[in-house]
């Protein structure tokens, strides 16, 4: 191969990797709008953390071979669907429909597929909303729309999949069956946890709602303000 073909493939390949990469900081700055507002009109944010990764090109290469597609940019960018991928982390299970949805009305954001594994977890007890995104990116001399894997999870389902994967990492073997039921009762647990942590959630909401309704604002400022005229007349 000539040194000039080999500088074009680079080329290419940088740019094809470039656009995934402004998408994840597109979809990042959408994300984190959403979470900075959510925080000013609520009091509180639904999002715990959020990370991001782009897939190297060596792993979209491995990936490739082992489902045997044919290699060029055209089939990677039709058959991966993973390479630029964001992680959400909510507080509460409402929150993911919440941010999900946030993220589904936004005019520029294509939805292609919605996977809810948490009202269909997987056989092996792995919860997770997973949204299939496309957003435009605006280049130089181009706009292409680039897909990003957006994956939205509550804290309990993260610890379930993260520990999960430690567990059976590069294990190639079958796995014990008593294993496999174990870890899919410990989804089981985490799922509970959830339910049980939106329900205190759901209470103290609503604690808080009646409190403001029968102490109203006028009257909650009466208080301060008595407070600040005893505090003059001690001086006088
Ligand atoms: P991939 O070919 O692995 O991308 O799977 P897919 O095309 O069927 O997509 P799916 O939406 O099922 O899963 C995509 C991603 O979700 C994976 O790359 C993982 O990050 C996560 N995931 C899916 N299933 C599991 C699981 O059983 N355990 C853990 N820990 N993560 C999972
Ligand atoms: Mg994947």
């Amino acid at each position: 191969m000539s040194a000039e073909k080999l500088k074009t493939i680079k080329r290419e390949l940088t740019r094809f990797m470039m656009s995934y990469k402004f998408a994840l900081e597109e979809m990042n700055t959408k994300i984190n709008i959403l979470k900075q507002e959510f925080q000013y009109i609520h009091d509180y944010s639904p999002i715990e953390h959020v990370s991001s990764r782009l897939k190297s090109p060596e792993s979209i290469m491995k990936k490739m071979h082992r489902k045997n597609y044919v290699f060029s940019l055209e089939e990677i960018r039709r058959n991966m669907k993973d390479i630029a991928g964001i992680r959400i982390t909510c507080s509460f299970l409402s929150d993911i429909y919440q941010i999900s949805d946030m993220i589904q009305n936004q005019k520029d954001i294509h939805i292609v597929e919605c996977k809810d594994y948490i009202k269909n977890p997987k056989q092996n007890g792995y919860q997770s909303l997973h949204l299939l995104a496309e957003i435009p990116v605006f280049m130089s001399d181009r706009q292409e729309n680039v897909m990003v894997e957006v994956q939205i999870r509550t804290i309990a389902m993260d610890f379930w999949a993260s520990l999960e994967h430690k567990i059976y990492y590069k294990y190639n073997q079958a796995i014990p069956e008593h294993l496999t039921d174990e870890l899919r009762e410990a989804a089981l647990s985490a799922a509970e946890l959830d339910r049980k942590m939106e329900r205190l959630h759901n209470e103290i909401t609503d604690l808080k709602k009646n409190g403001e309704e029968q102490n109203p604002l006028e009257e909650q400022m009466l208080l301060p303000l008595e407070l600040l005229a005893k505090l003059r007349q001690t001086r006088v």
